[in-house]
């Protein structure tokens, strides 16, 4: 799985772009970022929505493999500099990388290997806002692997509302809504 090319279908792409500009996310984590696909969604939707209501923000890529992480750049740099502008890729172990600075999250995509899956949101979820929205793929297709995330995201005082949204093999979209009662 090294150097294999594993990106999030473009239709979800798609929906996480148009997400962005929904929720006016300018601060976005990104949970595997492998070669760059959905980061420079993320990246174009967060670019617009500074230049639009002003502000800061970016998106926090993670990736362990260097020559994926080395490729991801080169892709990105190909895009312009409005998109690597707004990219902080975040290079080594995510549960070490995504410790310190993550300001307040806007959105956290969950792509990445299942059981990595919970420990980074346990390790992101302090940094969410009210209404921060957490994506994770595949959670239809994988549901077995994803038990742990599933049963903490759906517990019934777990503070996220969730809806499995019909893609290819299940995309998982969390609201969290820690102050909010049913
Ligand atoms: C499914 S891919 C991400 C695809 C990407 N979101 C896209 O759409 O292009 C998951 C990535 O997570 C990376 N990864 C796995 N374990 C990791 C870890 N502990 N820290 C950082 N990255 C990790 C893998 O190397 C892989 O490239």
């Amino acid at each position: 799985m090294r150097d294999k090319f594993i990106a999030l279908d473009q239709d979800k792409c798609h929906f996480i772009y148009q997400l962005c500009f929904a929720t006016g996310a300018k601060t976005i984590v990104e949970a595997g970022t492998s070669y760059g696909v959905s980061t420079i969604y993320l990246a174009l939707a967060v670019a617009s929505n500074i230049a639009t209501f002003g502000g800061v923000g970016k998106v926090i890529g993670t990736e362990h493999e260097p020559g994926k992480a080395a490729q991801a750049r080169r892709y990105w740099e190909e895009c312009g500099s409005s998109i690597g502008d707004v990219i902080e890729l975040r290079e080594g172990d995510l549960l070490e990388t995504l410790r310190h600075d993550l300001g307040t999250i806007d959105m956290l995509l969950l792509d990445i290997w299942a059981p990595l899956a919970l420990p980074v949101l346990k390790l992101v979820q302090p940094a969410m806002r009210s209404g921060a929205v957490v994506i994770t793929d595949n959670t239809s297709g994988a549901s077995a692997r994803y038990k742990d995330l599933l049963g903490y995201l759906r517990a019934p005082d777990s503070g996220f509302r969730n809806l499995t949204l019909p893609y290819s093999k299940g995309l998982e979209m969390s609201v969290y809504l820690p102050n909010q009662t049913q």
